[in-house]
């Protein structure tokens, strides 16, 4: 059950301290492209959490647990080995050995994600691997999720959470979804879908979706990707300038 980073994790004596960013935030704000593009601009380590209980929610899935089965699902948190990979130009993820990076974004893992998410075993489990990776990034990381600056990495350099109306989200959503090669995506269903997702996300009892107190918050609804990442990008160097 181990972490691993494949960045290589050679830094001379007199480099900057590593740099933690969080950015945590609802599906369809922008966060994965928004995360991956700072992390690739500033030369900083990428963890996607979402892949992450996205993972065990696949092999609780594939191992025949009932996603439902609080007390099952708990008592196997401990048994996949889950790795990701952190480079933002490639990052990976796999389980057991297998590369789980497309089945973790099927409809049925997206249906069964916020059950095993909301298991606090699940949660103590994930926990601990993203603390690991962050600790062990050799420049600093980009970590995008839903706790992390409030429970993973409450001490992290900057915290941001991003934010758009549900329309703007759905229709990222939407976009993302026949970019992959489904059908015609009916984007008031996958409105709703978001809507009930994020609203047991936030209202679950560990560590629910929820803006940091000293969080950025960060509204995409009128923004594009690059604007987005422009801003975060000046706000994590005018962090580290001022160190
Ligand atoms: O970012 P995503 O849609 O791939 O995340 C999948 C699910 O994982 C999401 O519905 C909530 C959960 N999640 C979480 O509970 N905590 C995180 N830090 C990241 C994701």
């Amino acid at each position: 059950m181990a972490a691993t980073s494949r960045q290589a994790s050679s830094v001379s004596p007199d480099a900057p301290a590593p740099v933690i960013v969080a950015i945590d935030g609802p599906s369809g704000t922008g966060k994965s492209s928004t995360s991956r593009a700072v992390a690739a601009k500033l030369g900083l380590s990428y963890l996607d959490t979402g892949a992450q209980y996205r993972a065990i929610t696949w092999w609780m899935l594939t191992h025949d647990i009932d996603v439902k089965d609080t007390e099952a699902v708990a008592a196997a948190a401990d048994r996949p080995e889950i790795l990701s990979g952190t480079d933002p130009a490639e990052p990976t993820i796999t389980v057991d050995g297998a590369d789980a990076s497309g089945p973790i974004r099927t409809q049925e893992v997206t249906g069964a994600v916020s059950a095993v998410s909301a298991v606090p075993a699940v949660r103590t489990r994930i926990t601990e691997l993203q603390r690991a990776i962050a600790a062990g990034a050799p420049t600093g990381i980009v970590v995008e999720g839903r706790d992390i600056g409030t429970t993973v990495l409450p001490d992290a350099d900057l915290k941001i959470f991003l934010t758009a109306s549900p329309e703007a989200r759905a229709a990222r959503r939407g976009g993302e979804l026949k970019g992959s090669g489904g059908r015609p995506v009916d984007l008031d269903a996958t409105r709703e879908a978001l809507l009930r997702r994020d609203a047991a996300d936030a209202g679950r009892k560990t560590s629910p979706l929820r803006k940091a107190d000293d969080a950025v918050e960060v509204d995409t609804t009128e923004l594009t990707l690059e604007q987005v990442i422009e801003c975060v990008v000046t706000l994590v160097e005018d962090k580290q300038q001022a160190r």
